[in-house]
């Protein structure tokens, strides 16, 4: 990773504004040159600022008009907080965990992580006690977080991980949002048919989640995008085999889906279990690329729902383009797999089977805007 930048007096002054809000930790000078300047942990003001105060509400149903009535009680964060983490000891603290630590359970702040360039070798989560909190890297060529778990190797139990475990950062907390920083799962990719090598690079299972500029590396399973809504912007995602999969109500707009298959691969798995979830993946302008051949989408649940829209597609799509997951349960009956004016070389192999279908206007409709996350509520217009 590249060189660490001088902390400018632009910086410090950014830093010192956010910190006119209440906040609970202390500004600390700090020589970026010198490797032996020390971070300030002191955290003795946490709980000033963590009387219990009500929680956003629950996770929403899948009803329309109960989301309605969510947004008029909801209460929002409360101040904002820009905490720093910095690999050469120049900021709030060495590692993102730590930063995460730090921030009090019931968090009712916004609160901004600022990670400075750097490569972090760490497992991260956020725990669902923690929402309203923002990672922002230095540019996602520069801050990544990374780890290297796979699904066979075993955990501090003596259990196998198991795929969902294995996320480099896994999220659980509301309102978490991420910009300008790659998550990495840095295990060797699989050959084939080799089992236990599922390494995801990031989880996802927090409701009201959003990424913009962000860069998501592994093999298979790299993107858990697990449960809830979210919103992805600009992203790169980078995978072999179901790189994207898991049950979110996600929309994915201008981002570049990146194979790296050997033998054959395959981008979205969606698990949509019943005709009741209103989960899915909406892929907007979307860019593929790499190498194939490659099924743009599997039936991971029975009711797996998936379009694809305005997306250009290299020429690196399989044969009938989609997979029906183990050919046994008629799921090529129940999913809803949809194309709408795609384009590019593999475009029409997308369009290659009978139960993947040809959207018109007003059935690709639901998928083409934000409101498909009911992101008009959450996500801040910059960001969409
Ligand atoms: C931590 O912060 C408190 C309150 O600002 C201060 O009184 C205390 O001396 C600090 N402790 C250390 C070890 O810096
Ligand atoms: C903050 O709260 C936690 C538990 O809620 C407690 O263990 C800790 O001692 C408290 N710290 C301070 C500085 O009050
Ligand atoms: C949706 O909410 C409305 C009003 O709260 C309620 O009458 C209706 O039964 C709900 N529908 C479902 C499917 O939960
Ligand atoms: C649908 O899948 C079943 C097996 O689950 C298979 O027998 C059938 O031929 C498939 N139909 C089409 C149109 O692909």
């Amino acid at each position: 990773m590249g060189s660490l930048p001088m902390i400018s007096i632009t910086a410090a002054l950014v830093f010192l504004s956010y910190f006119t809000a209440t906040c609970f930790l202390l500004v600390v000078h700090c020589n970026a040159t010198s490797s032996t300047s020390t971070y300030n942990s002191n955290s003795s003001s946490i709980n000033s600022s963590s009387s219990p105060l009500p929680l956003p509400p629950p996770p929403l149903s899948g009803n329309t008009t109960t989301t309605v009535q969510h947004h008029h009680n909801w209460f929002g964060p409360k101040g904002s907080c820009l905490i720093t983490v910095d690999a050469s000891g120049c900021g709030d603290f060495l590692s993102v965990q730590a930063a995460v630590d730090s921030v009090p359970v019931n968090n009712r702040e916004q609160v901004l992580i600022q990670i400075n360039a750097g490569t972090y070798i760490e497992k991260v989560v956020v725990p669902v006690s923690k929402p309203f909190i923002t990672f922002q890297g230095a540019g996602r060529d520069v801050t990544v977080i990374e780890w290297h778990d796979r699904a066979g190797d075993r955990g501090p139990d003596g259990q196998q991980l198991r795929t969902y475990n294995t996320a480099s950062v896994t999220v659980f907390g509301r309102y978490f949002s991420a910009r300008n920083i790659s998550f990495k799962n840095t295990a060797p990719a699989p050959m084939p048919g080799m089992e236990g090598w599922q390494a995801a690079a990031f989880r996802i299972s927090g409701d009201n989640a959003h990424f913009s500029g962000c860069g998501f590396y592994g093999a298979q399973d790299t993107l858990c995008d697990d449960a809830g809504r979210h919103y992805f912007k600009e992203c790169y995602i980078e995978g072999s085999i179901d790189f994207i999969f898991g049950n979110g109500r996600s929309m994915y707009k201008d981002c570049e889906l990146h194979s790296i298959a050997t033998r054959f691969g395959s981008i979205a798995a969606q698990d949509r279990k019943s005709v009741d979830e209103r989960t899915g993946f909406s892929f907007v302008g979307c860019r593929v690329t790499g190498s194939g051949p490659l099924y743009v989408g599997r039936a991971m649940g029975q009711y797996s729902r998936i379009v694809f829209a305005y997306t250009y597609f290299d020429d690196v799509v399989a044969r009938g383009g989609w997979d029906d997951w183990d050919h046994t349960s008629n799921k090529n009956k129940t999913v809803f797999f949809g194309v709408y004016k795609c384009w590019g070389p593999g475009a029409e192999a997308v369009r290659g089977v009978s139960w993947a279908r040809e959207l018109d206007y007003d059935t690709a409709h639901p998928f083409l805007a934000k409101s498909f996350v009911n992101g008009r509520h959450w996500i801040p217009p910059s960001d969409a």
